[in-house]
């Protein structure tokens, strides 16, 4: 059975009001890269990457999923082959719109790490300068956050999943950022289709047979309509 494949980036939440890092006003208009999203920021000043996190965990906690996470969801539940999401955020967004097979390939801001013995818990929703870590007691706490320079998690598992794809969509993604924005040439070379959705075109965009322009709230649930109705599944009422 077709299995499908699925990248999001930062522009599927953009609804829920979560921001994302390359628009306009974007997070990395805001902050440097360098000063709260690589190992050597934290070092330097972890008290302001603890901050940037905790805000960021704040404001997701608070967000809402929204009709393209669900639509996701609503594909996962009834698409008669295997629906893999990989994403790229690390919100909770796709998980609370329904979905469950999510693979968090940048971490999520509701995981602490421990630098020192890897131990992995559940974040507090402010995280301090030398948080305590559960397992080994060190004041080595951080967001279990992928940062620039380290290797992103569940590639192995990605990869094979691209390898398997009938179907690869990247969703509200810029594909400014590696390896994810290589993926798609790893589903071509395994034949699949493959469908760019996004606000604006991608940094691969012609990588892609088909593109659709749009907000992600409008253009996921259009999409999921057309495959599952491919299927005869009924649309939602
Ligand atoms: N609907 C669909 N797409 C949207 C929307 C929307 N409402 N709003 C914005 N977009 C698109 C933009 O056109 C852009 O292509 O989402 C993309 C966001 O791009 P980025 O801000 O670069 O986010 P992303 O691609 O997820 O960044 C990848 O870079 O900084 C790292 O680790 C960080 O995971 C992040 C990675």
């Amino acid at each position: 059975m077709e299995k499908i494949v699925i990248l999001t980036g930062a522009g599927v939440s953009a609804e829920s009001g979560l921001g994302t890092f390359r628009d306009e006003g974007g997070l990395w208009s805001q902050h440097r890269i360098e000063d709260v999203a690589t190992p050597e920021g934290f070092a330097r000043d972890p008290g302001l990457v603890q901050g940037f996190y905790n805000a960021r965990r704040v404001q997701a906690a608070q967000a809402l999923p929204n009709d393209a996470h669900r639509a996701l969801a609503r594909l996962q539940q009834n698409w008669p082959g295997e629906v893999v999401i990989v994403t790229q955020n690390v919100d909770g967004l796709h998980e609370a719109g329904g979905a469950s097979q999510v693979l968090h390939m940048h971490g999520t801001l509701a995981g602490a790490l421990c630098a020192s013995c890897d131990h992995r818990w559940k974040a507090p929703d402010e995280m301090k300068v030398g948080e305590l870590c559960p397992s080994c007691g060190a004041p080595s706490g951080r967001p279990d956050v992928v940062w620039f320079g380290e290797m992103p998690y569940f590639m192995d598992q990605i990869y094979d999943h691209l390898a398997e794809a009938s179907i690869f969509a990247a969703i509200g993604t810029s594909g400014q950022v590696y390896p994810a924005a290589a993926f798609v040439h790893e589903a071509i070379a395994a034949g699949s289709r493959t469908v760019e959705l996004n606000l604006d075109p991608s940094a691969v965009v012609s990588s892609f047979d088909e593109t659709r322009f749009g907000p992600a709230s409008e253009t996921v649930p259009a999409w999921v309509d057309e495959l599952l109705g491919q299927r005869g599944t009924p649309a939602p009422a």
